[in-house]
């Protein structure tokens, strides 16, 4: 299928504070300089807080984790769980149309989606709530037809039934996920052949569905004002769906254990009570208000305000440039670019739009300045990069730069397709 951006976009994207403090704890989750790696649930994130993946929104990702826009571009237009089209408000619905759920009834579903939502996939219902789209295999053909609903596989469907969810979503319900024919699992459709033994031992429901019945929310779109979860190794946790951690229920031994535990403790021993101390004199003080502005007045000399020291820490975008570590030597920079034109440094492998608006910050607009950077230079800028340490060295700017500089552009593109540099 061809997958292109929409083409109406939105002016811009940003993440919600609570759902950008989420993708920054998503980032910590690998090794300095490979943020990258973060690029799906970020991806995934954004498009769970706008409805739908917008290039905007690509953009500002790809900026996050100083990626070039093309490799966000790839991502996002490779996988169809990103949707680059508005789809429907409450749902949109995805119909495996790979061998086994086809064999198994799924152009009836899919004829229930053009009767029910729409005649064409990605094409809105008349109220939008609802679009449907066919994609391949989604991994459950033994539980042919299916279909994804949000973040939820709905198994063994009929036509009946998928008409059935979609009527229960458009009342604003939340339809139980998995089988719909109350197979607890794939076994077989007409029960258990083997491992009876164990047959009376399962929960009601598989992890998948009683995840989702817990969580309460299969298609409902995260708007961005929860609370950002710890990650799962400072919390016991376990990553949840769509990479969302969550706390680790405790089993029933565990409970058993601490509950044993607490009541064998000897109960903690009262403390003595504090002696009185005499009443604190009630103190009002007034409330501080920030001073205002004042007009300086006209005959008054003009009074330069102190410098503010510089702070440690300058912010520039989701990327956060530390000034205050020991290493190297912080490079030389230019007041401007020379000429008044600066050089593609997104040239460099491994310099994406923010790390080349860094740089900028920093007085390097040039290829030769960054070739002449020595050991002290590249220390500083691989200490002084949060969430790109060891960029510098990993992708070797200086010796990018010195091929750029000393053969030019158009040899270095040449020896950069087989990383000779
Ligand atoms: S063929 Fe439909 S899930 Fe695999």
């Amino acid at each position: 299928m061809l997958r292109r951006l929409h083409h109406e976009q939105p002016e811009s994207f940003a993440f919600t504070p609570a759902n950008l403090a989420w993708a920054e704890a998503q980032m910590t989750k690998y090794p300095e300089g490979r943020q990258a790696s973060a690029i799906i649930p970020l991806l995934f994130r954004a498009q769970e807080q706008e409805g739908w993946l917008s290039k905007p929104a690509i953009e500002y990702v790809a900026d996050m984790l100083g990626l070039p826009y093309i490799r966000a571009l790839e991502v996002a237009t490779f996988y169809f769980m990103f949707q680059l089209q508005p789809v429907g408000s409450v749902a949109h619905i995805q119909i495996c149309g790979t061998t086994s759920c086809m064999i198994c009834g799924a152009e009836d579903l899919m004829a229930v989606c053009k009767s029910k939502i729409a005649a064409h996939p990605f094409e809105l219902s008349e109220d939008g709530k609802f679009s449907w789209e066919e994609v391949e295999c989604l991994g459950a053909c033994a539980n042919a037809p299916m279909a994804q609903i949000g973040k939820d596989y709905y198994e063994d469907l009929t036509e009946e039934s998928l008409a059935g969810l979609l009527d229960a979503l458009a009342k604003g319900e939340t339809p139980r996920a998995g089988s719909q024919t109350g197979r607890f699992s794939s076994e077989p459709a007409g029960g258990l052949t083997a491992c009876m033994e164990t047959a009376g031992e399962k929960e009601a429901t598989n992890g998948s569905v009683t995840r989702a019945l817990s969580i309460g929310d299969g298609v409902k779109r995260i708007d961005g004002t929860e609370v950002p979860l710890s990650a799962p190794w400072q919390a016991g946790g376990q990553l949840g769906p769509i990479g969302m951690m969550t706390a680790r229920p405790k089993t029933a031994a565990q409970q058993a254990e601490e509950k044993a535990k607490a009541e064998a403790a000897p109960a903690p021993k009262a403390a003595a009570p504090a002696p009185k101390a005499a009443p604190e004199p009630v103190v009002h003080v007034a409330k501080e208000e920030a001073p205002k502005p004042v007009a300086p007045k006209a005959e008054e000399p003009k009074v330069e305000p102190t410098p503010e020291p510089t702070p440690a820490k300058a912010k520039k975008g989701p990327v956060v440039l530390e000034v205050d570590a020991g290493e190297g030597v912080q490079p030389q920079g230019l007041d401007a670019p020379r000429g008044d034109k600066a050089d593609d440094l997104k040239t460099i492998e491994g310099i994406g739009p923010v790390l080349e608006a860094l740089c900028n910050d920093l007085g390097i607009y040039h290829f030769d300045q960054i070739a002449k950077w020595g050991a002290d230079e590249i220390a500083w800028m691989d200490s002084n990069l949060k969430g790109f340490k060891g960029r510098v060295t990993r992708d070797k700017w200086v010796a990018q730069a010195k091929i750029i500089t000393e053969e030019g552009v158009a040899r270095f593109l040449e020896r950069a397709k087989t990383n000779d540099y």
